[in-house]
């Protein structure tokens, strides 16, 4: 699987961070709850030190909720660290984010200072949604290009919270295939980066073991077909992706299964569980050569 890559980006977003988390309180990291092992960033574990971190796990509206309720206590368990699932759109839920910001730092509320809270995020997962919703209006940010070199854009919530936003500090790590995939199946990578026929045959493969009943009814689907490619051409002859001749068009097959998975439409899913994958999240993690 080809997946592309930015050399020399890590380097650059550790010194920013480096130089931005002296001046912050806390830390909210934004995850994608369906796969909050992948969407996270481990330099910002191993950089964060015993800063407090609230990471949001976003887009819970599309994540299996057993699985999901096993993550936040899989996350509680890092020091410093609580987590809530939440859908960023929704201003209720959102709303408890400030409020609790307060309850962790009593001492700087009761000091009438500001919190200095920082938001940082893999692009794709959802911060811009966060922030406009815990803003109460739209705001226009620097843009999440790579080579773009970005400050920190600040933003008073008139609530005793500063908010500190640094587009383009973070980026997926991609040094791991798998979970490079599970990035590539969730949107999270543009689709020009990656092969959409291989990741939609891992997908129809995970969702065959994971979620086979959600396959089975969306796809209408008497029985599930031995094998990935079996399961793709199914879907694709269900759904009409053929091309000349009534053979299935495999890549416009993968693209619908992607795409429905994507929009939830396939049901709520979550591509990773911690126990597949609690070695990513140890503090110290290996990260590419770029990092050095
Ligand atoms: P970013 O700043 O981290 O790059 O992410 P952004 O807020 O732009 O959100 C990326 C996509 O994720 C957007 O969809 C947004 O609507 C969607 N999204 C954000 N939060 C949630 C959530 O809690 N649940 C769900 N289901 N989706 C969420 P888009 O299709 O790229 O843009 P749009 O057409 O919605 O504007």
């Amino acid at each position: 699987m080809i997946i592309d890559w930015y050399p020399g980006h890590m380097k650059k977003a550790r010194a920013q961070i480096i130089e931005i988390l002296p001046k912050i309180d806390l830390v909210i990291e934004v995850l994608d709850a369906r796969l909050p092992a992948s969407s996270a960033n481990p330099l910002l574990e191993r950089l964060r030190g015993d800063k407090l971190c609230i990471k949001i796990l976003n887009k819970s509206d599309l994540a299996d909720p057993t699985v999901t309720k096993r993550w936040v206590e899989f996350l509680e368990k890092q020091q410093g660290v609580k987590a809530i699932p939440l859908e960023s759109t929704n201003r209720r839920d959102v709303g408890l984010i400030p409020k609790l910001c307060r309850k962790l730092l009593p001492a700087r509320t009761k000091a009438k200072k500001p919190l200095r809270v920082l938001v940082v995020g893999i692009p794709n997962v959802g911060k811009s949604t966060l922030i406009n919703t815990l803003a109460g209006k739209k705001i226009a940010r620097v843009g999440d290009k790579p080579a773009i070199t970005t400050c920190p854009q600040q933003i008073d919530l008139r609530n005793g919270i500063l908010l500190s936003d640094t587009p383009g500090i973070l980026w997926p790590v991609l040094d791991n295939l798998a979970g490079a995939g599970r990035l590539a199946a969730s949107g999270a990578i543009g689709d020009n980066a990656f092969d959409t026929l291989e990741v939609g045959l891992t997908t129809a493969q995970y969702l065959a073991e994971k979620y086979p009943a959600l396959l089975l009814q969306r796809y209408k689907l008497s029985e599930l077909p031995e094998t990935p490619l079996e399961t793709v051409v199914e879907i694709g002859r269900r759904r009409g992706c053929l091309i000349k001749g009534g053979d299935v068009d495999l890549h416009r097959a993968a693209e619908l299964l992607l795409r429905e998975l994507r929009s939830g439409k396939l049901g709520r899913i979550s591509l990773e569980r911690p126990e597949e994958v609690s070695g990513a999240f140890e503090k110290g993690v290996k990260l590419t050569a770029v990092d050095e």
